[in-house]
């Protein structure tokens, strides 16, 4: 039987929490379609930090190379770490080591799940670039607390990482809709916005099957909540992407929905799968976190590995679960109420 190498970082806060309930869902998964998974737990968290100095070990991306894949939970805990310490010091190593260079957003609203829009159905995919951009942390600050002081962060876009992204970006439209809006700035910034741009257009030449329009991120913002159903793969850079993904969280009825897969599509190392979510030090230790985005995550992961079957069956499941109900407002439901929920729609089905 084909058994599935699984790195698991639950992290902190309710990470751990969401990723046994997204581990529950892929066991009775594998159980059901023929394939297993062993996983592996790595606690790299703030609390490792605060006993080691680290937020992983040295070794750490070597020891996760390994893998098949990696599922993630939550990383952050502000109140002990610095989030510009723990994230530097993990989540974005990893998406950088491994060059998951393409970070897929899935945003609609599941059966039974008001979002705070008056819309209907929407359904966007967005790709956000995820290696580099204006997370490259190219930059440096100099005179220190002084008047003078200087703090410099240069966005960073290269020819192969635009290229890249646009072109997954036009693969994953010709499986849908065959739309791409590629967002950028370049009415401001006159020189990597405009680069995007021209790359865009280049890319399109390859893609005469698949529409595209460019569009600004400002008008974008206003768009993704005045006509979400008039979106369907949006492209975008690292930091416009992830601004404009919590606003698609918002859309899909929150945090709680917004599922998120790194992807590095030559498989030359490991994709991690994530919710968009974080630690949520509110609501952590309540039983109360919404598994779900983890569990979509889940289910993004194993059709990454090849088992379409499984990942459909998760997501009808979680499906039938919020239709009747379970997990479709904050608070409702426990997360254990949730998983059971999916874990019996999921037994209905086979
Ligand atoms: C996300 C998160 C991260 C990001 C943070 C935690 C560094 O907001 O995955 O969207 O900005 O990429
Ligand atoms: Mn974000």
């Amino acid at each position: 039987m084909k058994t599935y190498e699984l790195a698991l970082i639950p992290g902190d806060g309710i990470g751990g929490d969401v990723t046994d309930a997204a581990m529950a869902v892929v066991e009775a998964a594998a159980s059901r379609h023929g394939f297993a998974v062993s996983s592996r737990r790595f606690d790299w968290s703030c609390a490792h930090y605060l006993e080691t100095g680290a937020m992983m070990p040295e070794d750490g991306i070597e020891t996760l190379r390994g893998f098949d894949a990696i599922l993630l939970g939550a990383v952050g805990w502000p109140e002990t770490v610095p989030d510009s310490v723990s994230l530097h010091g993990l989540l974005l190593p990893i998406r950088k080591a491994f060059d998951q260079y393409a970070n897929i957003r899935p945003h609609r609203l599941l059966p039974g799940v008001e979002g705070p829009l008056k819309v209907g159905e929407f359904d966007i995919l967005c790709i956000r670039e995820n290696t580099e951009g204006e997370y490259s942390g190219a930059g440096g600050r100099v005179h220190l607390g002084t008047a003078n002081e200087v703090a410099v962060e240069t966005a960073i876009f290269t020819r192969t990482g635009v290229e890249r992204i646009l072109r997954f970006a036009f693969e994953q439209a010709r499986t849908r809709r065959g739309h791409v809006t590629s967002v950028t700035k370049s009415n401001a910034q006159k020189h990597s916005m405009v680069f995007w741009d021209e790359m865009t257009r280049l890319v399109a030449q390859d893609y005469p099957d698949v529409t595209v329009a460019p569009m600004h991120i400002d008008a974008m913002a206003a768009r993704m909540v005045m006509a979400p159903e008039s979106l369907d793969v949006v492209v975008a850079s690292n930091l416009f992407g992830d601004i404009l993904t919590d606003l698609g969280a918002a859309i899909q009825g929150g945090l709680g929905f917004a599922a998120s897969a790194n992807i590095c599509p030559d498989r030359s190392g490991p994709s991690m799968f994530e919710p968009v979510h974080g630690s949520a030090p509110d609501i952590a230790g309540r039983g109360i976190a919404n598994p779900i985005a983890a569990i979509w995550s889940a289910a993004m992961m194993l059709d990454h590995l090849g088992e379409a079957a499984a990942a459909a069956a998760i997501l009808a499941a979680t499906e039938a679960a919020t239709a009747s109900g379970i997990g479709t407002r904050p608070g409702r439901n426990s997360t254990e109420e949730i998983t059971t929920a999916i874990l019996a729609a999921l037994e209905d089905r086979a």
